[in-house]
């Protein structure tokens, strides 16, 4: 049988039943457009409680509305389950595992492994498989490719395919989503690339091919990386200009009116997110195995990764000048989110501020509209239930996150003192003797 060809007609026909492997930020947005395209859609889900609230038809992210979930759930085109045994009836999967970094900062692949493992029990003739993943250049090829093809003796190209398609997605962004972001793929073969990228056709607006799985795992490290030491270099730039007095936001400002050769980068407490701070870092990893540094990427990740110390220092800087020692005082930190309007903690700033701040003895308090909760360390800490009473005990309210729900014009009334780490209150705060901004 020509399994490509029966593989595309099932893809173009949509009778093909296709799988995503983890259903996080990145697997349950790309479960839905598929099931949105007419597919059957089964979530292969280690966490139960996700695959309950799926298959009762509600969201858990933020980006992916409920009645949407509810719709196709009842449709009988989206379930989840955290059986693998049914990848036995799947032609199609997609892998969105996580790729954190693990104690000692280097790339934890055992997320990847363990998806491997499962596909290699049940891969079948005429299956197509992509990684969506973000990871080193050469995973898709040194890890996924030996242990699918060892597993059954089956041929890729021939009786299965496999490729690289990297998620760009960008939780809380409105403008665009997984529709309607193009999407890079990558092949390990020809007939992988093929394959993988009319079935994707099927779903996604735009699909760019590659030569090669390499190419589109490389394409994502560039985009990732692209972002990071850009980051890096207005993080620095920020320490700068303290140095010189000068407003580094009127001078990015300005800088950005350029119609051309420049894109605006803003400075902040630090990265966050399972993206920014964490992919540059498996491409550093895996060229050092090949005797190279990447130092750019070293330099701007020392950079990003002491902007939390900094802001402490400053912080501690706007009291010192207010006759305040930050031993004692009541600080109110502003958001907990890595970034704004979203509610994800991952590798946030906020908690490396809150713990510097709290180890220098101050007493710490936090708000955030999406955040309830937050751990840090060990400690426990809720939300404050009424952010101007916050605001008007706080000795210092610290913005770290610039959520568009606040009203800064408030807080800036109710205030002693401000430090804002993102320009949030913008010309409120521009000659304004309560504000100190990074
Ligand atoms: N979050 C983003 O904004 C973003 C953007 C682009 C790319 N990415 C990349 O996409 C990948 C997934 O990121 P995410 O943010 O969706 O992570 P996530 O943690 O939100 O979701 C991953 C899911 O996979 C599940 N999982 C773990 N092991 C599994 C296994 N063996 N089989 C099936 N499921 C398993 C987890 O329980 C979790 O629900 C990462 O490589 C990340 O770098 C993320």
């Amino acid at each position: 049988m020509d399994q490509k060809a029966d593989l595309l007609k099932r893809l173009n026909d949509k009778t093909a039943t296709v799988a995503v492997l983890g259903l996080g930020y990145v697997g349950l947005p790309l479960a839905v457009a598929f099931a949105e395209a007419g597919y059957k859609v089964i979530g292969i889900e280690p966490m139960t409680s996700k695959v309950e609230s799926l298959n009762q038809g509600k969201s858990y992210i933020l980006d992916v509305p409920t009645e949407t979930v509810a719709r196709l759930v009842k449709a009988g085109r989206l379930e989840a389950t955290s059986d693998f045994s049914a990848l036995k009836k799947v032609d199609a999967v997609s892998i969105c595992v996580p790729t954190p970094l693990n104690k000692t900062g280097d790339p934890d692949l055992s997320f990847i492994t363990s998806a491997n493992d499962e596909l290699a029990k049940y891969i079948h003739p005429g299956m197509v498989i992509v990684l969506e993943s973000t990871t080193y250049p050469g995973t898709t090829r040194e890890m996924s490719l030996h242990r699918l093809e060892e597993a059954r003796g089956l041929k890729v190209g021939e009786d299965f395919f496999l490729a690289f398609s990297p998620e760009r997605v960008d939780p809380g962004r409105k403008d665009y989503n997984t529709l309607t972001t193009p999407k890079v793929i990558g092949g390990i073969t020809p007939a992988c690339g093929e394959v993988a990228a009319a079935w994707y056709a099927t779903a996604i607006q735009k699909v760019v091919p590659v030569s090669s799985a390499e190419v589109a795992e490389m394409a994502k490290l560039l985009e990732n990386t692209f972002r990071m030491i850009n980051i890096g270099l207005v993080n620095e730039l920020a320490l700068m200009c303290e140095r010189l007095g000068v407003d580094v936001w009127e001078v990015i400002d300005a800088a950005a009116t350029k119609p051309f050769g420049f894109m605006k980068f803003t400075p902040g407490p630090g990265l966050g997110g399972h993206c920014i701070p964490i992919d540059p870092l498996y491409l550093s990893w895996k060229l050092k195995s090949l005797n190279y540094t990447a130092r750019f990427i070293e330099l701007a990740s020392e950079i990003n990764t002491n902007m939390p110390r900094y802001v402490v220092s400053r912080v501690q800087d706007a009291l010192n000048d207010r006759g305040k020692a930050l031993k004692g005082s009541n600080l109110l930190v502003l958001g907990a989110a890595y970034k704004p309007d979203i509610d994800d903690l991952r590798e946030s700033p906020a908690l490396d501020v809150i713990h510097l701040l709290k180890q220098k003895g101050a007493k710490v308090s936090y708000h955030d509209p999406f955040v309830p909760h937050i751990k840090v360390e060990q400690a426990e800490m809720d939300s404050v239930p009424n952010l101007i009473d916050a605001v008007r005990k706080a000795d210092c309210v610290v913005i770290i996150t610039n959520h568009s729900s606040y009203d800064y014009a408030a807080i800036l009334k109710e205030a002693k003192l401000v430090f804002d780490s993102r320009n949030a209150t913008g010309k409120l705060g521009k000659d304004n003797p309560k504000v100190v901004k990074l």
